[in-house]
């Protein structure tokens, strides 16, 4: 166990708590990345994508510039979701250009049921000691944010075996073969629930469960495959990890909102397709809200930003339990002085809709 350390700033996680703080914090999603030309250093450094994130000395790093330049409220570990079917032997690799692919797609039943679940500290304990690492590095300066994917999104691309547009061979078990989809889910909300509970061994302070392609799927199908199986993994954290804040991030799934905040999670991200007062009246103050300026907004001018979010700001409305963010990860070519104009403006503006209206 990493010694407790405490916090310096801890409005983010005051924020899920849906306690009053004196401004909304503030993080962004993959605020770790390309746009920051520090990060492409480090990366050209590590070699490629997958070796920064197996190097836990250059994944602190890079998770801690956007912290530096910024100073945003909570840091989040740079690794991927991938990680978990890496470590139950799929073969996980990054085609320049192309993004994630699998050596070894699940496409038959036998390799669905021969799946093992893998043991965070030994088979990724890469992560855990980059958690450690950063944790170490932060000094209590801010809270970290541990992450995993969510069941469904980690079999899409466990089944796909790349990204996809349409989801055909995840979509066809989904129809054809619902009992064998399950059986894969649950083994995956165990993994996924180890592995965050070993994140939060190793220092996380908060933990974000992304469910990219939740929205690819039908209502009935997000409530039986995609929703079911994050309630599995909050139920197993409840046991292994009490106490510990989870955020669900559904995108495209603002349908659901009302749903998901009954799953015992403390907060929701929400992406930039839904508005924030319908989505607090949805969720009926039982969660915290998370989101939702639209990533490609960053490419219009500062002071268009600044309105943007100003926007952001009064949709949310007074009263705790907002986390300003964006509603997806931000886009590689952002540029830098968009960033900079949001901070500011959520630092400025914030304040006043802290206070109850
Ligand atoms: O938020 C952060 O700063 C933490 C880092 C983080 C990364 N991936 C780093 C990354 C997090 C939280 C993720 C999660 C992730 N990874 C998701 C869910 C969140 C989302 O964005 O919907 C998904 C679907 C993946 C799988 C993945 N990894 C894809 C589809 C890609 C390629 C996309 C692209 O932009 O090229 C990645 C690569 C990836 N993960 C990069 C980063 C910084 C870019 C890799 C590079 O440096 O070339």
């Amino acid at each position: 166990m990493t010694p407790p350390n405490p916090l310096k700033n801890d409005l983010f996680l005051r924020a899920l708590r849906r306690e009053p703080v004196e401004r909304t914090p503030v993080w962004l999603m993959r605020q770790a990345g390309r746009y920051l030309a520090e990060y492409r250093a480090t990366r050209a450094k590590a070699g490629d994508f997958l070796a920064l994130c197996k190097n836990p000395e250059l994944a602190c790093e890079v998770t801690m510039q956007p912290i530096e330049r910024f100073g945003f409220d909570a840091a989040i570990l740079f690794s991927d979701i991938l990680t978990v079917p890496d470590a139950m032997g799929l073969g996980l690799h990054f085609v320049d250009n192309e993004g994630p692919a699998f050596h070894h797609p699940l496409r038959t039943e036998e390799a669905i049921l021969k799946l093992r679940v893998p043991e965070p500290e030994a088979e990724l304990g890469y992560v855990m000691d980059a958690v450690r690492t950063i944790k170490t590095a932060l000094a209590g300066r801010v809270p970290l944010i541990g992450f995993a994917g969510s069941p469904w999104t980690l079999a899409t691309y466990m089944i796909e075996g790349a990204g996809s547009r349409d989801f055909v061979h995840a979509k066809r078990l989904r129809y054809d073969r619902p009992d064998l989809l399950k059986t894969l889910l649950s083994k995956l909300a165990e993994a996924v629930a180890l592995y965050l509970a070993a994140q939060v061994r190793a220092g996380a302070d908060a933990l974000m469960v992304f469910d990219t392609w939740g929205g690819a799927l039908d209502p009935q199908g997000y409530r039986e495959f995609s929703l079911a199986a994050m309630q599995d993994v909050i139920e197993r954290l409840r046991v292994l990890a009490p106490g510990v804040p989870v955020i669900l991030f559904s995108k495209g799934a603002a349908a659901h909102l009302g749903e998901m905040s009954r799953s015992g999670a403390a907060a929701l991200g929400v992406d930039w397709t839904a508005s924030l007062a319908d989505a607090r009246k949805a969720v009926g103050g039982r969660v915290a809200l998370q989101g939702n300026l639209d990533p490609t907004s960053l490419f219009a001018r500062p002071e268009k930003v600044r309105e943007l979010v100003a926007g952001v700001l009064a949709d949310y409305g007074h009263g705790p339990g907002h986390i300003f963010n964006l509603g997806h990860g931000i886009l590689q070519h952002t540029p830098i002085e968009s960033v900079a104009a949001l901070v500011e403006a959520v630092r400025d503006l914030s304040p006043a809709y802290q206070q109850a209206s």
